[in-house]
């Protein structure tokens, strides 16, 4: 069985695209390994949010992630805050790893070139936060996005130093977690490109259906075909790409031969493609509410997690602190 670390970023909704990408490769991946799961609210800590917001953005995007089917009895799901042992690993990981490494990083450069009035010592240092939370329960294995590849090399990196340094066999090397041909990709719904929060084209769980109905509604097509059989434009491309992923195969093929007849008309694929969207998105749209006003469940949720993830968190911190040549009087 491996040991899996996952950060989730604790600001954001979750839309479609998250969805049927990799949470639902989560949730099957929860049976097969040992996975920790976390909010990563010490992250979100770079960009300065007022903290009116933190702790409800963290309660937020917990119940999002519960209510679409992460399980708390089957997987380690905490906040990271609740687990300071990552910030010791963090101040002893940062002793071996260089100020010039940090200003290579990608993330770190275009920070700086989006944000100059804000290049805080938490934005440079964010890959060693990063390296600290996966090797704090030493993971084999990180499912990350392209986005976060650079981060789990310097992860990988600060590990082999470490080994080296104190001549030991003590960190493994994680690896990507790779889902193959299961990550589906959601498109957005202006026309091209994917769902994505920063590109404001996406449906999340959390929208109520009346506002799901007039986004899709609002989704860039065509003209339509003038010939048939004839290939799609792109944003007509995507709302058959969503409508197979929420919609039953006799709904798409009624769909493709209109379109391959020439008889389709958007405005009923819409209608149909917004109700299957809303049938996925109302079920959990209703667990989201009911978990969010369940006080004692979350309470109990972040309680039992954080004695989970602190239980190999003191172990390595103990560990590594021996290794360095720490000892008690
Ligand atoms: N940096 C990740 C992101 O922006 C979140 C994250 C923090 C993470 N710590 C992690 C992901 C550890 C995987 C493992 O999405």
């Amino acid at each position: 069985m491996e040991t899996v670390v996952s950060g989730i970023r604790s600001t954001g909704n979750l839309h479609l695209g998250n969805y049927f990408g990799a949470l639902r490769n989560f949730i099957k991946m929860q049976h097969e390994n040992n996975c920790y799961f976390f909010i990563a609210d010490y992250h979100s800590l770079t960009t300065h949010p007022d903290p009116a917001h933190l702790h409800s953005n963290v309660r937020q995007v917990l119940s999002e992630y519960l209510a679409a089917g992460l399980d708390p009895e089957v997987s380690t799901i905490f906040v990271q805050s609740d687990v300071p042992e990552v910030t010791e690993l963090y101040l002893l990981l940062n002793m071996h790893v260089y100020i010039g490494e940090l200003e290579r990083t990608s993330s770190f450069k275009e920070k700086v070139r989006k944000q100059p009035e804000n290049v805080n010592a938490g934005l440079l240092t964010y890959p060693t936060l990063m390296a600290a939370d996966i090797l704090l329960h030493k993971a084999n294995k990180v499912p990350v996005g392209k986005d976060q590849e650079q981060h789990l090399e310097m992860t990988r990196k600060f590990a082999r130093r470490f080994n080296t340094m104190y001549n030991v066999e003590y960190f493994p090397e994680p690896s990507a977690y790779n889902f193959g041909s299961e990550l589906i990709k959601i498109p957005g719904l202006d026309g091209s490109g994917k769902m994505g929060k920063s590109e404001g084209n996406g449906v999340y769980l959390f929208d109520e259906p009346t506002a799901i109905r007039k986004k899709v509604m609002k989704a860039v097509t065509d003209q339509g075909p003038t010939e048939p059989n004839s290939v799609k434009a792109e944003p007509v491309e995507n709302l058959f790409t969503i409508l197979k992923v929420v919609s039953s195969p006799d709904t798409v093929a009624f769909f493709e031969e209109k379109y391959n007849n020439c008889e389709i008309r958007y405005g009923d694929l819409k209608k149909q493609l917004a109700e299957d969207i809303v049938a996925v998105t109302a079920p959990i749209r209703e667990r989201i509410l009911e978990i969010q006003k369940d006080e004692e469940y979350l309470r109990k949720v972040v309680k039992m997690g954080a004695e989970k993830a602190r239980e190999s968190a003191s172990k390595t911190v103990a560990e590594v602190r021996e290794i360095m040549g720490f000892k008690k009087f």
